[in-house]
């Protein structure tokens, strides 16, 4: 149960990898020059189709620590403005909008989501956010889905919520509202429209079981319009004429924000079969066999003395991960135990560590039962 952490990579994507390989090893220039833009653009516009928004809108990265490291640094912050973000996001989220605040002068306020998991609601959670939001207010930050409780936030809410915020505001302060989607991005059934962030960024290679080493940050109009490119990007042919003519570019958009610089280029280009693959079984059907094995998960942990469920019961609160505590155990012991056990669980660096359950598509029935046998044991 490794799919918030590391992918394995399923056939479609390992054979387009191999074939890409093998082509450019037999020939890496030629292959590169011919192939480069269009295996690219084509995995953008993959990506694009998943979450139905057309391919420009989406920019190439290779993981979610570089979506938000250049989307929290490249957006147009201005000195005593105001990021808004919350306890429960990850490092990741901390760190790039800590050092997007160095950079700025722009200010992070974190705030406290909940006190106790147990009481959370959709409404409940919007509303804290939402409330909190001042005139100087430009960037809310948030996590999908958290990595530490499993908890998944009612992002189309608070969107709706933020919308009508902005609606008495120019476009240089309205509220961007920006999302690390890594644990909800493979295994939701919802498009970026419905979503209405500004921004989501997100990793392909885990929910996904994308190429090791891809992501993506989708991005609305005006939140490209909002934020500037920190690497230079080799996608757009215009970048170079620019550069030669010393004319200014102009705005940030999608393909700007794809860095540029040589990599290992048969990764990327086969995102889209990872894509096409989710494509073909169905979006909604990946969530509801996602929702159905943590179910049983939730269900099986709940009746067991021993052990505290902390990730919410309902599917609307919660997506893939089950994180849960094991009474008199670290939550590293259990993740040890259940590694004795050839069970794949896992726990983040968080202040307070949690044991995580992670059941994908990939998962069986069965093999939720071994792991809750497991836990059992544990007693
Ligand atoms: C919430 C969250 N964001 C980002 C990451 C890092 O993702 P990536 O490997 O795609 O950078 C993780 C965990 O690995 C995470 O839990």
């Amino acid at each position: 149960m490794s799919a918030m952490l590391i992918a394995s990579h399923p056939a479609p994507v390992r054979e387009a990898i191999e074939r890409h390989r093998r082509q450019l090893d037999a020939n890496p220039v030629v292959y590169l020059e011919g192939n480069n833009r269009s295996l690219q653009n084509r995995a953008r516009a993959a990506a694009g189709q998943y979450l139905g928004v057309p391919g420009e809108a989406v920019a190439l990265t290779d993981s979610t620590t570089m979506g938000a490291g250049l989307v929290y640094n490249g957006l147009r912050l201005r000195y005593g403005q105001e990021i808004l973000t919350t306890d429960q996001d990850y490092y990741v989220t901390h760190e790039s909008l800590r050092l997007a605040a160095l950079r700025t002068g722009a200010k992070v306020r974190k705030i406290s989501l909940f006190e106790d998991i147990r009481t959370v609601s959709e409404a409940g959670l919007s509303a804290r956010i939402t409330s909190q939001i001042g005139p100087q207010t430009r960037v809310v930050a948030l996590t999908w889905v958290h990595s530490s409780t499993g908890l998944k936030l009612p992002i189309p809410a608070i969107a709706a919520a933020i919308r009508s915020i902005n609606a008495a505001r120019g476009e240089a302060d309205r509220v961007l509202l920006c999302v690390d989607g890594v644990h909800g991005f493979g295994n939701q059934d919802v498009g970026f429209g419905e979503l209405g962030c500004d921004f989501l960024f997100a990793g392909c290679h885990k929910w996904l079981f994308g190429p090791r080493g891809t992501g993506v940050i989708y991005g609305s109009e005006s939140g490209w319009r909002a934020a500037l490119p920190t690497i230079p990007t080799f996608l757009d042919s215009s970048a170079y004429s620019h550069w030669i003519s010393g004319t200014d570019p102009g705005a940030g958009s999608a393909v700007r924000m794809t860095p540029g610089g040589f990599k290992a280029f048969e990764h990327p280009w086969a995102l889209t079969e990872a894509f096409w693959l989710h494509q073909s079984i169905g979006r909604a059907e990946v969530a509801r066999r996602t929702a159905e094995l943590a179910t049983q998960i939730k269900d099986g942990l709940a009746a067991m003395p021993h052990v505290t469920l902390v990730t919410p019961r309902s599917p609307r609160l919660s997506a893939g991960i089950v994180a849960f505590d094991v009474a008199g155990m670290s939550a590293q012991q259990v993740v040890s135990r259940l590694r004795e056990w050839k069970v794949i669980a896992s726990v983040a660096p968080y202040a307070r560590p949690h044991a995580r359950l992670t059941p994908s598509i990939r998962n069986f029935p069965h093999e939720i039962d071994f792991a809750l046998q497991a836990i059992r044991a544990m007693a």
